[in-house]
């Protein structure tokens, strides 16, 4: 058989990747610089540091996941490149470099949409099939997606205001947990009680599939308030689970509602909130109790990195998608 080597590049937010994969389910280097210790000092990622960051830590990335690969540039057959959504300052350092790698190596340069990458995460170690409903869930996107084939993206729904991973962050830091903050309420969810405080749940209209955080992101922080104003203790512990909670009903309900409009049996759920225990939890056995097949991406591959944007990259470089020297990046880009 055939082998294509895809070299990906991925710099839309804090994380400087590189990956190198065969086939699009080969992984040979998932190589990740996280910027993570760097943004904590600031509560949250400060655009113009995380270029800067990207542009220091890149070039040597790249020879790492090629030694690590075993590989040459030359056995390289195309340079795939996150060009949005994302940061633009930072997703111009990533695309940069794959253009100037596309120009000196004379190879094909192939455009990636970042939230395409998170869903083809899943393809990496699980036998997935279509047709199927896709839950992504990060620090900017709630979606829900249908796909009857590859590279074919129907949006079934959207948040209207904060992402799921972006309401984590920010009730986290109210709270002063640090940054990020979708990983400590999830350990600390572990701790409490679920029912212990009546966060609401938003579903909107009957029917509609989209999203809405920022109700619930301000019942926490009026709860946080009310109960300093009162001088009463703050059970962290409690207010991360049922905070928690009340994120992953609404997820699992509209992911499985979607599932059933739809007719699929296969569910998808990805990116940086995927790998939150109690969403995986749940939707397992929502899942289960519907004869629905749940894939998820492993725990490395929920967040971000270059490995599911060579996968993408493959399909797209086989369905003959290719950029010249003149590709943008995007600030948001519809998948
Ligand atoms: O996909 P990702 O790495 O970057 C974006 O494309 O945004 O997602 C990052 C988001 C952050 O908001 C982070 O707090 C959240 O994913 N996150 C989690 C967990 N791990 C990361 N949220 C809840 N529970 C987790 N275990
Ligand atoms: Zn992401």
């Amino acid at each position: 058989m055939d082998t294509c080597k895809v070299l990906a590049v991925e710099t839309s937010c804090d994380e400087t990747a590189i990956a190198i994969v065969e086939n699009g389910k080969r992984v040979l280097a998932n190589k990740v610089l996280s910027q993570i210790e760097i943004h904590k000092v600031f509560g949250g990622v400060v655009p113009e540091v995380a270029s800067r960051h990207h542009l220091e830590g890149i070039l040597p990335l790249v020879e790492e996941a090629l030694e690590e690969a075993n590989c040459t540039l030359d056995e390289i057959e195309c340079i795939a490149v996150t060009n949005g959504p994302g940061l633009v300052g930072a997703l111009l350092v990533g695309v940069s470099v794959a253009k100037s790698l596309a120009y000196g190596l004379n190879k094909p340069l192939v455009p990636v949409n970042h939230l395409a990458g998170h869903i083809y995460a899943c393809f990496l170690d699980n036998p997935v099939e279509f047709p199927l409903v896709a839950l992504i869930v990060s620090g900017g996107h709630t979606d829900l997606i249908y796909m009857d084939k590859h590279l074919s993206f129907e949006i079934m729904g959207q948040t209207r205001d904060d992402a799921a991973g972006e309401a984590f962050d920010k009730i986290a830091r109210a709270m002063g947990l640090g940054y990020p903050g979708g990983p400590v309420v999830d350990k600390r969810a572990q701790k409490g009680d679920a029912s212990a405080i009546g966060f609401p749940r938003v579903f909107l209209e009957k029917g509609s599939f989209d999203f809405s955080f920022s109700g619930l992101k301000s019942a926490v922080l009026n709860f946080l308030h009310n109960s300093e104003q009162r001088q009463e203790a703050i059970n962290v512990d409690d207010v991360c689970a049922s905070f928690q909670q009340a994120v992953v009903d609404v997820l699992v309900d509209k992911t499985i509602e979607c599932a059933k409009f739809k007719g699929v049996d296969n569910v998808i759920i990805a990116g940086g909130v995927s790998a939150n225990s109690g969403l995986r939890k749940s939707i397992e056995k929502r899942c289960n109790e519907e004869g629905l097949n749940l894939f998820r991406p492993s725990l490395s591959l929920c967040t971000d990195n270059a490995a599911m944007i060579a996968t993408v990259g493959y399909y797209l470089y086989k369905a003959g998608v290719r950029a010249d020297l003149e590709l943008n990046a995007y600030a948001s880009m519809p998948l």
